[in-house]
């Protein structure tokens, strides 16, 4: 390693539009003007300044619908879901499969202090979000007959509850060696210059450099190599604020292997054209994306009604490739309100956003596919957000429709209800146990 180089690191700063942080350096000791100048010095002003003046990264014109396997197509050819399950399963039998669940966001819309998964979902009161989706991983792996390792990514913010949170994992039905933690980065918040923030003395104020973030984590940590090294070839990803989220569905993973896709993704029929949502799509080069409901241009048609339902597969080979090769994330901006400290050295609280602060989405990286397919699922099978305390996709509504889901397989299997009605993974024959 090239030892620390204070001037050099000022002289950076300076020419990065950061004086006023080589300033503020001038008033700390000398160990921490240097821990603060090296820190500093390793963000990435431009590309944050950039991001911070742009209105969208995602250049969504003339949007169409996405190409892959309709609902319709599985409704209509009988046997497709279950010849496409088989091989699914085969894939997963093999160990060719590994998963992380995304969970370094806070339960701030939520009203939940800590992270999302550590919320309480019910009926019973152990059953958080984490447990319900630990149960589903351990229950997959059963019905494989081997563990199928499983990632979470945390944040700094995140991190230690989370892994305490994990300490049950083997009442899940985990294996702790099947379980890895990886911790996604932070950026600098910035003004509409693109100058970074000071939280307090020596501290920027940084934010959870979004989702998106877990790609350059699993690079950093070796992680994508470590993988391939162990002869797996898909990686899925899913949220935590979905408790019916299918990340080991085998008709999915079964359409990937039929297609020899780099890339698929689940989505839903919208409910409302303006559920919030991202919209999975083809743009004008003919590329797949998704487009944040934040970002969506007004002129879509009404034929590009497909909603992310946030769970992908991804090809390791292509994530490989892909990031081996330089590619580099774009960034989005978020207004927001962030705490600083003012010229004279003030905490400034304000009541207005002031600040933006940058995020990665993870899949920013669809584009980059030449094979792409979408997965079309039935809503009411795989999709029950918990995102707002209250209203549209509240615990309420949430519970509502994994009740009609609990009742709907024991129905169907003529299996008698359980008491309390609660989602447990089901261990029956069949290529679809709530998996
Ligand atoms: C998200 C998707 C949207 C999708 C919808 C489905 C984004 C940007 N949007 O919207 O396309 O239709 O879910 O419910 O993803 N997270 C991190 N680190 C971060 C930020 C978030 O791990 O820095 C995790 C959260 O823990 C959560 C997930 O990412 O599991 C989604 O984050 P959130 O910001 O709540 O996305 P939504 O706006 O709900």
């Amino acid at each position: 390693m090239t030892a620390f180089d204070p001037a050099a690191s000022r002289a950076h700063l300076v020419e990065a539009g950061q004086a006023h942080l080589v300033e503020h350096a001038a008033t700390l000791s000398e160990t921490e003007a240097e821990r603060f100048l090296a820190h500093a010095a390793a963000q990435p002003w431009a590309a944050l300044a950039k991001a911070a003046q742009s209105e969208s990264s995602s250049p969504a014109t003339s949007l169409r619908p996405p190409q892959g396997l309709t609902w319709k197509r599985q409704q209509a050819q009988g046997g497709v879901r279950g010849r496409l399950a088989e091989m699914g399963q085969a894939f997963l039998a093999g160990g060719r499969v590994a998963t992380i669940l995304l969970a370094g966001g806070q339960g701030t819309r939520l009203g939940h202090p800590g992270p999302k998964g550590t919320y309480v979902f019910g009926p019973e009161p152990d059953r958080t979000l984490f447990k319900i989706l630990g149960e589903r991983i351990a229950a997959a792996g059963r019905r494989a007959g081997r563990a199928v390792p499983y990632y979470v990514l945390v944040s700094p913010a995140t991190e230690a509850a989370t892994r305490e949170a994990f300490e049950e994992a083997p009442s899940w039905g985990l294996d702790p060696a099947q379980i890895h933690f990886v911790v996604q980065g932070q950026l600098p918040a910035v003004d509409d210059a693109g100058r970074g923030l000071l939280a307090a003395p020596g501290e920027l104020a940084m934010a959870p450099d979004g989702h998106g973030g877990l790609w350059p984590a699993l690079v950093n940590a070796g992680v994508l190599d470590e993988l391939a090294a162990a002869g797996i070839d898909a990686l899925t990803t899913f949220q935590v604020d979905n408790p019916l989220g299918r990340p080991l569905d085998p008709v999915m993973l079964g359409w990937m292997v039929e297609r020899k896709a780099q890339i698929v993704s689940k989505g839903v029929a919208k409910a409302t054209p303006d559920e919030r949502v991202g919209v999975l799509a083809r743009d004008i080069s003919g590329r797949h994306r998704i487009v944040e409901y934040t970002e969506l241009p007004d002129d879509v048609p009404e034929s590009v009604n497909l909603g992310s339902i946030a769970v992908h597969a991804f090809g390791v080979r292509f994530l490989k490739d892909l990031f081996d090769g330089g590619y580099e994330m774009p960034l989005h901006r978020a207004h927001k309100k962030v705490a600083h400290l003012d010229a004279a050295g003030a905490l400034v609280k304000p009541t207005e956003p002031n600040a933006w602060k940058l995020e990665r989405f993870l899949f920013d990286i669809f584009p980059e596919a030449d094979r792409f397919e979408v997965h079309e699922v039935k809503r009411t099978w795989e999709f029950a957000p918990v995102k707002n305390a209250e209203g549209t996709d509240s615990p309420a509504t949430s519970r509502l429709l994994v009740d009609a889901e609990v009742r709907r397989w024991h129905t169907e299997r003529k299996l008698p209800l359980p008491d309390p009605v609660s989602l447990h993974p089901l261990e029956v024959d069949g290529a679809e146990a709530y998996l």
